[in-house]
């Protein structure tokens, strides 16, 4: 890879965010694995499981975006998300309960929708901007499911059952 390439166009901006989400949404899919396994709440658990397979589509997508470029599919780590997945495993380590387990993952895969949200809410617009309505209209139905995963979290956190969470002092 060569380094020294520099970013001065929309087009090199995009392909650099393209990069990265395609590096993101790979690791999504394991961190979802993680959250799936360590939920304890059934709904929770299936709920998790559902986006890791539309997570294997957002990877798909990104594909076919690179080929739409001519582009090779390449990733770029994003430490934003090595950071989502370094603060889960700090947590696992506090010996947490199933239920402050259930509670922290609703919040940790909120704010992996939340990113993945912004990413894709300026890539679109990046790619109208470069007159690529194809990849645009690709990558927006990604974004739609991001945003559904994202409504459906909400929900399970705000009607959240707090069990033996409460009792304690
Ligand atoms: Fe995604
Ligand atoms: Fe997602």
């Amino acid at each position: 890879m060569d380094h020294a390439m520099s970013i001065d166009s929309t087009e090199d901006l995009f392909v650099s965010g393209l990069k990265h989400a395609y590096h993101t949404e790979q690791r999504l899919v394991d961190a979802l694995d993680e959250l799936e396994q360590t939920a304890s709440n059934e709904e929770l658990k299936s709920g998790f499981a559902e986006h890791r397979e539309e997570t294997k589509q957002h990877i798909d997508r990104i594909e076919q975006v690179f080929d739409q470029l001519d582009a090779d599919a390449e990733a770029e780590e994003d430490p934003v998300v090595e950071g989502m997945i370094q603060a889960h495993e700090e947590f696992m380590e506090k010996d947490p309960s199933d239920e402050a387990i259930d509670r922290f993952n609703i919040a940790a895969g909120q704010k992996a929708e939340h990113y993945e949200i912004a990413t894709y809410g300026n890539l679109i617009p990046m790619a109208d901007q470069i007159g690529l309505d194809d990849v645009a209209d690709t990558l927006e139905e990604t974004l739609r499911e991001e945003q559904d995963e994202l409504e459906t979290l909400s929900e399970k956190g705000e009607q959240f059952d707090y069990g033996e969470l409460e009792a304690t002092e």
